[in-house]
């Protein structure tokens, strides 16, 4: 089992490049399976949910080659594939759940292992299922499996969404565009993630208009073809290296990065103190002062992200001031704070409200990381808390953040990769 040794006390400064996004590359390899053939995905980011997806479509038929110098994935698929997603994969990795629409498009039917709940909340499956449904698809759940049947050719149909679920969405996009006739999805996200997708499936010959707007009208083709894609940078990933900026007092240049993907965070680390410089192909953060608290309430986007939550807390426990942080997306998101108060954090969490309480002066202790962006969070903590934090479980932040070690050394950070078994 690997652990960071954090020691805090030193300011970051210098370049940091940004991959691909995590949430974009793991549907837009699941949207491989759509087309027969060789399709290329560049911009893939070195972390373990990809070798998870890999291993997934290998187990459906796919050959896959992860060129990791490179960065890309070349996915082969098979005419005919597999269209079973096993437990061992789908509990290791929830986005596993993306190869459900892709496969009923393909096979006319897919068994995917239920993913069951995990370390940030309960995460239901009803948007996907009702989506699926109104195509034709009949859904079953049997000795731990959903069992998706589609009766012929799926049908396009008028979908309003509850609540703008991403990976609904992203399930129900990849049925749609082999679905006989139009498909309307009502209340559709708007993250950068899911016009990626689209502008993927778009690329294989896919008929989409609404890209980026809340309202998604998608024409059936009869096929799709293979392409060459590139996955659009992680916004999370560079807004985490933004945080990092500002709560060390830095001053960190990131590249690769799409400012207009992150307006509310970088809004919100104005009001902390921070300038933010826009580039051509990034932005620079400097901070020079000790940040002001600064309230954050997540929500879909354009709203301000869950996924930079404890990033924001940890940043808000060593400011200037108080802040209310509301998590509207994931009830057990706040299961951080308990780690982060045993670094000398002040918060109190209340349903889904926290309230950070600033001036704390972190010391160094053991902590777990409970999930990728906690994990983050803890890092950003770590590296402004007097003496050593040891952030265990790191194989949650080794599934979102490439060379993350590597990348902080190399702005100035003191952080070293330990066994710890
Ligand atoms: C994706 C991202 C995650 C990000 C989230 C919101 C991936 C791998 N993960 O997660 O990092 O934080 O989008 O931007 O891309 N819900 C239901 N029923 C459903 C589907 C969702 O109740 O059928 C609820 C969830 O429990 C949650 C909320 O809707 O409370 C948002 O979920 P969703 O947008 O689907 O997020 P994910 O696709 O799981």
């Amino acid at each position: 089992m690997d652990a960071f040794e954090v020691v805090g006390g030193n300011r970051l400064a210098g370049e940091v490049r940004v991959d691909g996004a995590k949430n974009s590359a793991l549907k837009l390899m699941a949207a491989a399976l759509l087309a027969k053939g060789q399709t290329t995905i560049r911009e893939v980011p070195e972390i373990l949910d990809v070798e998870v997806m890999a291993e997934l479509l290998r187990r459906l038929g796919c050959e896959v080659t992860h060129d990791s110098t490179e960065s890309l994935v070349v996915i082969d698929v098979p005419a005919v594939l597999h269209h079973q997603a096993d437990y061992d994969l789908v509990r290791r990795m929830r986005a596993s759940i993306c190869v459900l629409g892709p496969l009923i498009a393909r096979c006319g039917q897919a068994e995917v292992a239920v993913p069951g709940g995990d370390a940030i909340g309960s995460r239901g499956l009803d948007i996907h299922l009702a989506g699926l449904q109104k195509l034709g698809v009949e859904v079953s759940n049997e000795h731990g499996y959903l069992k998706a049947v589609s009766g012929g050719d799926l049908n396009g149909a008028h979908i309003w969404l509850d609540f703008p679920s991403v990976g609904a969405t992203e399930n129900i996009l990849m049925a749609a565009v082999l679905a006989e006739g139009t498909t309307i999805i009502d209340n559709a996200p708007r993250e950068p993630e899911i016009a990626d997708l689209c502008n993927m499936l778009v690329s294989m010959g896919a008929c989409i208009e609404g890209i980026g707007s809340a309202t998604l009208e998608i024409f059936g083709v009869d096929s799709l073809h293979p392409t060459d894609y590139t996955t659009v940078p992680d916004r999370i990933v560079a807004g985490t290296w933004a945080v990092a900026a500002a709560v060390t007092q830095g001053d960190v240049t990131i590249r690769n990065a799409r400012s207009t993907d992150l307006e509310l965070p970088l809004d919100k680390l104005e009001s902390a103190g921070a300038t933010v410089e826009i580039l051509d192909d990034g932005f620079r953060v400097t901070m020079d002062r000790t940040p002001k608290a600064t309230d954050i309430v997540t929500l879909p986007y354009p709203g301000f992200p869950t996924d930079l939550q404890p990033q924001f807390i940890a940043l808000n426990a060593i400011a200037e001031g108080a802040a209310m942080v509301t998590e509207n997306l994931f009830e057990a998101r706040f299961r951080f704070v308990q780690e982060l108060s045993r670094l000398g954090a002040t918060i109190r969490t209340d349903g889904h409200h926290a309230m950070v309480r600033g001036g704390a002066k972190l010391s160094g202790a053991p902590v777990e990381a409970t999930d990728v962006r906690a994990g983050a969070g803890l890092v950003l903590a770590g590296l402004v808390a007097e003496g050593t934090t040891t952030v265990h479980d790191v194989f949650h932040i080794d599934r979102g953040y490439a060379q993350f070690v590597e990348r902080l050394t190399a702005l100035g950070g003191n952080i070293t990769r330990v066994d710890v078994a």
